[in-house]
């Protein structure tokens, strides 16, 4: 749309400029005359005519009023305001062949007519041929004249140059006829100036019968002197035969005749334009005379100037005409054109219009068509809503159901359980198998109350029972139950009390004390050993404010919106609890009247802020009944440890997992075979990894701080662990999540709810599978029956034989790396443990595990062993002596060298060369 509008504009745009600029080059030409007189007049008349000719000239006319200066400064004028050519007429030529000079030579064409000036800086001259004008007026002179012609000569200017032609021409003619010049004064061209002339030069000779005027206003001036003296019998003629004076004059018989000095103003444009056009042109003209004018054809040369004069007029208003109706022509094109580009400016715009319309209307349509669709998904949406709700609804009911059947049976099981927790004849580990029941039919008990307080909750049909109590008293209490877990977690728990009197109101005590317990329950499940919770209550405004504030892990700002929801999980990866708990907070807190808040930033901890509005239902207080105690509290969070005992002659077992019950259970499934020890998250199962080396790890695969797949991958790159079995134990028993176990280096994968059995066994055969690695690596078996079991391990002189026990390539290489080292090095029998433990990059203890983790032999022993192979080999392979074979193995000495020997092998190395047949030292026993 808007590239078209633009397309338009430049159309018209270009259509109007192109109207307006049909007209061609305009040619200035600037015409100056040196004086303002008849004579000229009739030449300007010419020159204006001729212009009217040629629509591609324009002319101005100055006149210098007979001033040199006047005349330079209209030259100048031309010059500087773009004129194509000067056509001049020089007052003097001394004075104006300067400016003249100046002008051409910048480059200004220049016509010089009429005057001359000196020398030929002009582009062209048009003059008249004044020499014969004079000759043809003195052989005049002479045919009028009855005597010899005495004549008074009234010059024209000193310094003009027709003026000083017109006389030589005239006085040579005079002289060679028999006539003088007997006076002769110039009269500077005008009547005038040349009247008191005449006057005075009559008197002065009176004997004059002729006087000659160089033009035709001087010898008017002469005709009215010689009337004044009387004297008409004086012959007078002039030059210039001008229509309006100088024929006049002859007609009227003021004077006698005039000789015509053509004007020719149509010559000078015609060669003005040729000049500029570049079109072929005469430097040099030179008008011929013509002869006199006097009474015989004077009237006719008047006629014929009247007729030119109308001739003229009639040119002039048919010029006008042509001209107007040539502005009417170029008005109405440029209507036109304009016209025509406002009718294409009107289409574009329609079309513009008509285009921006059905787009209008497709866009309509096509909202129409989206809205539809919004509204068929907003039904489905909506009734999708209304099934899913009833969906909710009806699980909802089929919990509570559920929960309430299982109250029953739970009631039946929860007091045998703890009967039997009670009864003295049970092992330590019946015991503790006993209380992990007890503990979790309490917490079931639990979950299942709280799940029906919540629906009732929802159904409105949740009560409260306010008795006035004494709060601040009631906290006190319950706060007690918690400072056992707190001391025996390192957590400062602290309390604060306002001052003043003591805060009672009515409050539902149970509800209360179960906001409590959950806000602080939850508070001591997120903060770490050696944290801190604070707990404190304010009244203001008749509001009770609790806040429970703890230093744990915080809770993300994603989360912090939605953890009063039902069922929702802040932490989804890590859960904790069924996610009911504080929206049953939330519950009750409303059902008092109040208000629950939460601030919190991740790992700076979280405060918990409940608001309860304060009323009252009594002046006295009741005393309350608390309902949670120490050991509920116990229950909810701590855990029973297990009784550890070390045997030197048990496989050491690391237990990794978050849930205490967990660990708790495995330990009691598994203490009877194993020494256990346990670590609640991935980061701390890896420290007690290398710390312990244990034989086995079982690790649960989510925990907080470090899951399990991290955890596992991390021990299986770590040298010092690498070798350790790591089972797995998830409630997740998605292939995918095996895979990614078993990427990360995972033996095995077991999958809860587990059989007690299968873990045990599980276990059983991955400790047993490690012990026959070991006892692969550990080269057990003679030199001599090695051979024979090749094939499951790697040979300890040949680790790059493949084995098809599950050894990890990174033990492999580590034994590889060993043998490489100790065989590089192996005749320096100051090669010890420090030096190949410092060489593979590892602590002399953590070197010292490894090595017994995978052949169980110290290091020294195996270097011990591995040279003695190397030894026997030698003693049965090669015929060098046993002294040389014991250097050459590293041994300090031949005789220590024998005593290892008969140690490993039972006979000595000469007793073997014997045996063999082969000759020994006997030096060397
Ligand atoms: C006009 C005029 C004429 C004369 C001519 C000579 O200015 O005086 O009368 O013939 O100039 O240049």
């Amino acid at each position: 749309m808007k590239k078209l509008s633009i397309y338009l504009f430049i159309i018209t745009f270009l259509t109007t400029a192109l109207a307006a600029c049909s007209d061609s080059r305009i040619y200035k030409i600037g015409v100056s005359q040196c004086s303002q007189d008849d004579w000229r007049s009739k030449m300007n008349d010419e020159i204006n005519r001729e212009i009217m000719l040629h629509e591609d000239a324009e002319v101005e006319i100055r006149s210098a009023d007979d001033s040199n200066p006047k005349q330079i400064s209209d030259i100048r004028y031309f010059a500087d305001n773009g004129f194509d050519i000067i056509i001049v007429s020089p007052n003097e030529a001394q004075a104006l062949t300067p400016i003249i000079k100046e002008v051409y030579e910048s480059g200004i064409p220049v016509i010089i007519f009429d005057r001359n000036i000196i020398g030929d800086s002009y582009t062209a001259h048009i003059g008249v041929d004044d020499k014969s004008i004079g000759r043809e007026a003195a052989h005049y002179a002479f045919h009028i004249l009855t005597e010899p012609p005495k004549v008074i000569e009234i010059y024209g200017l000193r310094g003009s140059t027709p003026a000083e032609n017109r006389h030589n021409g005239f006085a040579n003619e005079l002289t060679a006829v028999g006539g003088k010049i007997i006076a002769s004064e110039a009269g500077n061209w005008n009547k005038e100036e040349a009247i008191p002339i005449v006057d005075s030069l009559l008197k002065a000779h009176p004997e004059a019968n002729l006087i000659y005027a160089h033009n035709d206003r001087m010898a008017i001036a002469a005709s009215e002197i010689t009337r004044r003296h009387g004297r008409n019998d004086i012959k007078i003629i002039g030059i210039d035969a001008a229509p309006e004076i100088g024929i006049k004059a002859v007609a009227d018989s003021i004077i006698d005749a005039t000789f015509l000095y053509p004007t020719e103003g149509h010559r000078l444009i015609q060669t003005a334009l040729a000049i500029l056009k570049g079109e072929p042109y005469q430097r040099e003209v030179e008008i011929p005379a013509s002869s006199a004018v006097d009474l015989s054809n004077a009237d006719i040369l008047l006629l014929q100037n009247e007729t030119l004069t109308e001739e003229t007029r009639k040119m002039k208003l048919l010029k006008e005409k042509i001209d107007d109706y040539w502005a009417k022509h170029s008005s109405q094109t440029s209507l036109f054109y304009a016209s025509i580009a406002i009718i294409v400016l009107l289409f574009g715009v329609f079309f513009l219009v008509l285009r921006s319309f059905w787009q209008h209307r497709r866009h309509q349509m096509a909202l129409m068509e989206r809205n539809r669709l919004l509204e068929e998904q907003r039904d489905m949406q909506k009734s999708l809503n209304e099934k899913l709700q009833e969906a909710t609804q009806s699980k909802l009911m089929f919990f509570t159901n559920v929960s309430h059947d299982l109250r029953t049976p739970l009631t039946l099981i929860s007091e045998p359980v703890s009967q039997l927790a009670e009864a003295k004849n049970l092992t330590p580990q019946q015991h503790t198998l006993i209380k992990i029941a007890d503990k979790n039919v309490k917490i079931l008990r639990r979950l299942i109350n709280q799940i029906l307080d919540f629906r009732k909750y929802e159904n409105g049909k949740l009560d409260l029972h306010l008795s006035e109590i004494d709060f601040g008293h009631a906290i006190n209490e319950w706060m007690e139950s918690f400072y056992a877990v707190a001391r025996k977690r390192d957590i400062r728990l602290s309390l604060d009390t306002p001052a003043g009197a003591p805060v009672t109101g009515a409050f539902d005590a149970e509800k209360i004390e179960r906001i409590f317990f959950n806000l602080i329950s939850n508070a001591f499940k997120y903060t770490p050993d050696n944290g801190s919770i604070h707990v404190s209550y304010s009244v203001e405004n008749e509001r009770l404010t609790l806040k429970v504030a703890d230093t744990g892990e915080g809770i993300s700002e994603r989360d912090l919106g939605n953890i009063f929801d039902r069922f929702y999980q802040a932490d989804r990866i890590h859960p904790r609890g069924s996610g009911i708990g504080l929206s049953l907070v939330k519950a009750f807190v409303e059902l008092h009247g109040g208000t629950i808040s939460v601030k919190s930033a991740l790992n700076e901890g979280s405060v918990f802020t409940v608001e309860l509005p304060i009323r009252h239902i009594s002046d006295t207080t009741v005393a309350t009944e608390q309902n949670i105690t120490p050991e509920d509290v116990a229950t909810e969070l701590s855990g029973i440890e297990a009784d550890l005992t070390f045997d030197a002659a048990k496989p050491l077992l690391l237990i990794i997992d978050d849930n205490k019950d967990i660990l708790r259970l495995v330990s009691e499934l598994l203490n009877t075979s194993y020494n256990i020890i346990t670590a609640t998250n991935g980061r701390d199962g890896i420290r007690m990894a290398t710390k312990y080396v244990p034989d086995l790890i079982i690790c649960d695969v989510m925990m907080p701080v470090m899951d399990g797949m991290e955890c596992c991958r991390r021990i299986k790159e770590e040298i010092s662990t690498s070798h350790i079995p790591i089972l797995m134990l998830t409630a997740c028993s998605m292939d995918e999540q095996r895979i990614q176990g078993y990427d990360n280096g995972a033996d095995g994968y077991l999958a809860k709810p587990f059989s007690g059995a299968v873990l045990a066994s599980r276990c059983a055969s991955l400790i047993s599978n490690r012990k026959r690695i070991k006892e692969i690596w550990s080269g057990d078996t003679t030199p001599a029956t090695a051979s024979a079991t090749k094939c499951m391990s790697p040979d300890p002189q040949n680790p790059a034989s493949k084995p098809t026990l599950p050894v990890s390539e990174i033990d492999n290489d580590f034994y590889r790396r060993f043998i490489e080292i100790l065989k590089a090095d192996m005749g320096n029998s100051d090669l010890n443990v420090d030096k190949i433990a410092s060489k593979m990059g590892l602590e002399r203890s953590q070197f010292y595990r490894k090595i017994k983790a995978l052949t169980n032999y110290s290091p020294v022993e195996l270097i011990r062993r591995i040279r003695l192979k190397h030894g026997h080999n030698l003693i049965v392979s090669t015929d060098k002596t046993i002294s040389e074979i014991a250097y050459e193995t590293g041994f300090s000495t031949p005789a220590y060298f024998t005593k290892c020997y008969r140690d490993a092998y039972g006979e000595t190395p000469t007793e073997v060369r014997n045996r063999l047949g082969k000759n020994s030292n006997p030096s060397v026993q």
